[in-house]
């Protein structure tokens, strides 16, 4: 067998949901590095998306917005990619977003509109666009699904239990979509980070418990979004196609799973 040419995206097209900042501007910036003409995809940062395509090396790149709690505009954001830039290799969901609803604490009000909000951006969202991405990539012939989900999955999230949720409803989706996309050239994974040094986690990296967060991996420090954006490369590329289902852990050892 010949080996395959890992990390090089030469003529794909890759969409990136959540581009404008942390761990999917990393990824932009790794995946036009290696050939690929990226849609850089953001929700209301749009200054923000413009860096990020500013950043990235090669031609043929482009931005891309929507809301991911909207499902016609999820539509229009995956059409218009397939539609501008010929066809769609890999869909990284990575737009996500965290907010603290702690039980003993909100009002019952402020609850159910955290876990609206939540599950319809990080679970509903990524769905549809999935949905959307695999009925062009079925066309084509292939591709590749990559979803960033989170330790929090597996550890517990009590600050933001519909946050923890709607990332191990991530999990089991990719695992169901891997095993009924595979007969379509699909491959479908994930990617659970724990703490990452981006915008979603400052707060927290900045107040006083910030050493205490470090402290949970025996590194003595959260990830780089390059360290999560490198390993959502891996599971794109070729050669990674047996992966397929996978939940990959990028969190320092900070949580063990058995
Ligand atoms: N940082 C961590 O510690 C950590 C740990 C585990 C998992 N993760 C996961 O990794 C992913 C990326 O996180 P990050 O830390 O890089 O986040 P970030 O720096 O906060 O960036 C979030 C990205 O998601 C986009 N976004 C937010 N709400 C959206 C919405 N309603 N519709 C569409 N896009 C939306 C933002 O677009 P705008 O810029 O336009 O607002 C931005 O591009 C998320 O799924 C997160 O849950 C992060």
């Amino acid at each position: 067998m010949s080996t395959p040419p890992i990390m090089d995206f030469s003529g794909q097209v890759v969409l990136i949901t959540g581009a404008s900042r942390g761990i999917g501007r990393a990824a932009a910036v790794q995946f036009a590095r290696q050939g690929a003409r990226v849609a850089v995809h953001y929700h209301s940062h749009a200054q923000a998306a413009a860096e990020t395509l500013a950043a990235l090396p090669g031609e043929g790149h482009l931005i891309v917005q929507a809301d991911m709690a909207d499902a016609e505009g999820v539509r229009r954001m995956v059409d218009s990619v397939v539609q501008q830039m010929g066809r769609l290799d890999v869909l990284v969901n990575n737009a996500g977003i965290y907010e603290d609803h702690p039980v003993a604490t909100v009002s019952y009000d402020e609850w159910q509109a955290a876990w609206t909000r939540t599950l319809q951006t990080n679970l509903v969202g990524v769905a549809n666009a999935a949905y959307c991405a695999a009925r062009h990539m079925m066309a084509q012939g292939g591709g590749r699904i990559v979803n960033v989900t989170s330790r929090g999955a597996f550890r517990g999230e009590p600050d933001a239990p519909a946050y923890g949720a709607s990332k191990a409803a991530m999990n089991s989706m990719s695992q169901s979509l891997a095993k009924a996309l595979a007969p379509h050239g699909i491959y479908v994974t994930a990617v659970a980070p724990g703490w990452v040094d981006t915008d979603m986690a400052a707060d927290y990296l900045n107040a006083p418990g910030g050493d205490a967060i470090r402290a949970q991996s025996p590194l003595n420090r959260v990830a780089t979004p390059d360290e999560v954006a490198y390993t959502v490369l891996f599971l794109a590329s070729r050669g990674a196609e047996f992966l397929t289902g996978a939940v990959v852990d990028v969190n320092g050892a900070s949580y063990l799973r058995t």
